[in-house]
């Protein structure tokens, strides 16, 4: 399984950069790093200077990117849906409308959702050691997170619609009619639960805000948390960008003279009472607060890795990368370590692994090099010995 390290914070402040600079870094340590963003508006390519769809695209060595479109899982699933209750329910229950179904399926975050479900497919697969997460900006992402509550009462209000339905109509329906609808919704809301567990996950799962030293962005960045720590996530990073610098007495001392370091002087005045806010609000949290200087030219392109290194290299954000897959070999044979958190839902096969219904075939299977695997589960995952 890869680690997720997610950044999520209000509109603009430098979520897709930070994401950025994040995959970028340790792709450059070594680590296999998919990049993942669901905002429509294409900032990804923005950061990084090239185009990136929905497949992942190579950017550099172990440096990857991709756009999810949750949209479309989204609207598949309604149609699933849709089929099921045609098929069943509504065949026999004449008042149902299926106009009712779009409306309780509108809750806030339902695409979100998708986008969710996706992320769980790439985190439990070895192709990466580290996804990075670029969320769309606070709202979206919140009701992500807490979608899988609405549509899991979504999905229950239509199973018992269905067995209220069944109770009045044993005469005249077939069971076999309403299995396809049962085992769509029972899937999913297994789904949903496995995402809610692996989301809470710290050991694989680091969830970060973003933030600037505004009134707007303190309160923000204040709702965010609260709502987090009640939704039951762990905070690691709370990272304050776009700090205008403390310069030394003899700059500060131009602000008489010159307009510009006056108006830069009064910036950096009025964000310090924020910047305490920020640390009194972490350190009684226990979240890790890092400050990032507003930089003199735009961090993106080849200007990536200026911010990258800043970022990481200076600030002491809280984050300990792992590799998904680890490869030990001597004379007699090959053992390949894959890590997992541990799940009743793990199941082993000589060419890959599925858990919680999740299928993974391993890319090139080393028993066709004429050695025999034997497998096992462990603490920590699972091992796969060739000899
Ligand atoms: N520390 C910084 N110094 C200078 N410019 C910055 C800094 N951080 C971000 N920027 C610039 O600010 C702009 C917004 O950043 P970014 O796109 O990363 O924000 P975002 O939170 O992803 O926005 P959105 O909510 O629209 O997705 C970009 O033009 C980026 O280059
Ligand atoms: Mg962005």
């Amino acid at each position: 399984m890869a680690k997720l390290i997610l950044f999520t914070g209000k509109g603009g402040v430098g979520k897709s950069t930070v994401s950025a600079a994040t995959a970028l870094y340790w792709s450059q340590q070594g680590y296999k790093t998919l990049l993942v963003s669901t905002d429509p508006a294409h900032s990804t390519e923005d950061v990084l200077g090239v185009p990136v769809g929905h497949e992942a695209k190579y950017i550099a060595e172990n440096l990857y990117a991709k756009n999810i479109h949750s949209e479309i899982r989204a609207k598949e699933f309604m149609n699933e849906l849709q089929s099921g209750l045609d098929n069943s329910v509504s065949k026999w229950f004449p008042g149902l409308d299926p106009e009712l179904l779009t409306e309780w399926a509108a809750f806030p975050g339902m695409d979100e959702v998708f986008a969710l479900e996706e992320l769980l497919y790439l985190v439990q697969g070895i192709e990466y050691d580290l996804i990075v997460f670029d969320t769309a900006p606070t709202g979206h992402t919140l009701k992500a997170l807490t979608a899988p509550d609405a549509l899991n009462t979504f999905l229950l209000r239509i199973l018992r619609m269905k067995a209220k339905i069944e109770g009045i109509k044993t005469m005249f329906i077939k069971k076999n009619d309403t299995k396809k609808l049962v085992k769509v919704l029972e899937q999913t809301i297994d789904k949903i639960n496995r995402l809610k567990e692996v989301l809470r996950n710290e050991l694989y799962v680091t969830i970060n805000i973003v933030s600037i030293p505004t009134e707007a962005g303190y309160q923000e960045c204040l709702k965010t948390c609260n709502f987090l720590k009640v939704q039951g996530f762990k905070i690691h990073n709370v990272i304050v960008n776009n700090i205008i610098p403390s310069f030394d007495e003899d700059t500060w001392k131009l602000a008489t003279s010159n307009k510009a370091v006056a108006l830069l002087k009064m910036q950096h005045d009025a964000q310090m009472p924020y910047i305490q806010q920020y640390d009194t609000l972490t350190s009684g949290e226990n979240i890790n607060l890092v400050g990032v200087s507003k930089l003199p030219f735009e961090p993106r392109g080849s200007q990536l890795n200026a911010f990258s290194r800043l970022l990481w290299k200076e600030r002491g954000m809280a984050f300990t990368p792992s590799k998904s897959m680890l490869i030990e070999s001597d004379d007699e044979s090959v053992i390949m370590r894959l890590s997992f958190p541990p799940s009743k839902d793990l199941e082993l096969f000589d060419d890959g692994y599925s858990i919680f219904g999740m299928k993974y075939t391993f890319e090139k299977p080393l028993e066709s090099d004429g050695l025999k695997v034997r497998k096992s589960k462990t603490q920590s995952g699972a091992t796969y010995t060739y000899r």
